[in-house]
C-alpha cells in the first residue's frame, strides 16, 4: 500500500495480539504515553511495518468515535506473502510497531442514509467500524456475511445478538461452492436508494460487479485486502508507450505499470493499489487491456485503464501519462 501524499507514520504500542477465530487474529495499538491518535471514519486503513519489514494494510474494526486506539482483525494468510503470518507469529504486546495513520477508500457518502453491506470472510472488518459510525448516526444497513464456518469467522457472536436479527443475515457454506449463497435476489434490486459495500474475496467481489451491473457505478463500492490476487502464473511482460513524452517503458511480470512508472521517477496518483479506489484511472489511447479492477465499467473499459493492476493483453498500449 503506497498512497501518493504518503500518509503520517506512528510507532505505536502493540497492546493485544489475541487469537478470536481460527487463523484470525485481533491487535489493539496504542500511543505509549496516552495520546489520542489521529482520527479516522468507517471504512479506513492502516498500514502496519509488520516485524520482517513488509508494510500491510488492515482496515480499521474498532468504533471511529474511540480516539485512543485502533483495532485491527488479521487473517493468517497461508497463501499470501508472509505479512500476516509474521505480524501473528512475532509480535506480542509491548513490542512497538510503525503504523500509518489511517487514509479512507471506502469512505460512506454523508448524506446517504441506507446501505447494504456483503462481507466475505475477514472482509467483514471494515463493515464492523461502518456499523458502529451508522448506529451512531441513525442510519440503516443490511449485512450479508458470508463465510466458511463459525470456527473460521470474526465477531460472529456479535453479529449474531438480538438487536441485529432483522438486519445481519450470516451464512456458512463449509467451503462449499454449491452451498454458497445466492445473492441475486438480495442485488436484483437497488432499494431506498443504498449504497453497496462489498469486501471480500476477489471472485465475491467480482460476482457482486457483475450482478450490480444494472446499479449505478457510484452506488456500489469495493475494497480489497489483497493485491496478491491480481497477479496471475499466465502474465506476461509487455510494454507502455506514454502518449506525453513518447517513452516507451518495460513492465516486467513481477511489477504493474504503476510500479513501472514510478521507477521511472513519473508521479502518478494512486493510493489503494488494489483496484479499487479509482484514484489511478489513466485513459488508454491504443492496444487492449487486461482489466483487473473493480472500478470502470464495460463501457469505460474500451479507453480507460486502472494502471495499479491491470495489464496488456498484447505486446503494448499506449496510454495518456
Ligand atoms: S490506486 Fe486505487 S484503483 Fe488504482
Amino acid at each position: 500500500m503506497t498512497d501518493s501524499a504518503s500518509p503520517q507514520t506512528l510507532p505505536l504500542h502493540v497492546m493485544r495480539n489475541e487469537r478470536i477465530a481460527d487463523g484470525i487474529h485481533l491487535f489493539e495499538f496504542r500511543d505509549r504515553a496516552g495520546s489520542p491518535l489521529p482520527a479516522f471514519t468507517a471504512g479506513a486503513h492502516i498500514g502496519i511495518r509488520v516485524p520482517n519489514g513488509a508494510l500491510r494494510k488492515y482496515s480499521l474494526c474498532n468504533d471511529p468515535a474511540e480516539r485512543d486506539r485502533y483495532l485491527v482483525a488479521v487473517k493468517r494468510e497461508i497463501n499470501g506473502r508472509g505479512g500476516s503470518i509474521n505480524l501473528i507469529d512475532t509480535a506480542k504486546p509491548g513490542d512497538e510497531l510503525l503504523v500509518t495513520a489511517p487514509v479512507n477508500d471506502f469512505g460512506l457518502p454523508p448524506r446517504a442514509q441506507d446501505f447494504l453491506f456483503i462481507a466475505g470472510g475477514i472482509g467483514i472488518t471494515p463493515m464492523r467500524a461502518m456499523i458502529w459510525q451508522l448506529q451512531a448516526e441513525n442510519k440503516r444497513f443490511r449485512l450479508y456475511y458470508l463465510s466458511r464456518s463459525a470456527e473460521t469467522s470474526a465477531f460472529v457472536d456479535e453479529l449474531s445478538a438480538p438487536e441485529f436479527k432483522d438486519r445481519v443475515t450470516i451464512h456458512f457454506d463449509q467451503g462449499d461452492p454449491a452451498r454458497s449463497f445466492d445473492l441475486r435476489p438480495v442485488l436484483a434490486e437497488r432499494k431506498n436508494r443504498e449504497h453497496l459495500y462489498c469486501c471480500g474475496p476477489r471472485p465475491l467481489m467480482e460476482a457482486v460487479r457483475e450482478m450490480t451491473a444494472h446499479w449505478s457505478p457510484t452506488a456500489v463500492h469495493f475494497e480489497a485486502f489483497s493485491d496478491a490476487e491480481t497477479h496471475k502464473p499466465t502474465d506476461r511482460p509487455f510494454k507502455v508507450r506514454l502518449a506525453r513524452s513518447g517513452a516507451v517503458v518495460d513492465v516486467p511480470v513481477t511489477k504493474t505499470i504503476l510500479e513501472v512508472m514510478r521507477d521511472h521517477g513519473l508521479e502518478v496518483p494512486s493510493s489503494c493499489e488494489t483496484g479499487t479506489c479509482g484514484t489511478c484511472r489513466t485513459r488508454m489511447l491504443a492496444g487492449e487491456a487486461d482489466h483487473r479492477d473493480l472500478v470502470l465499467t464495460e463501457a469505460e473499459r474500451g479507453d480507460n485503464i486502472m494502471i495499479c493492476v491491470s495489464r496488456a493483453r498484447g505486446d503494448e498500449i499506449t496510454i495518456d501519462r
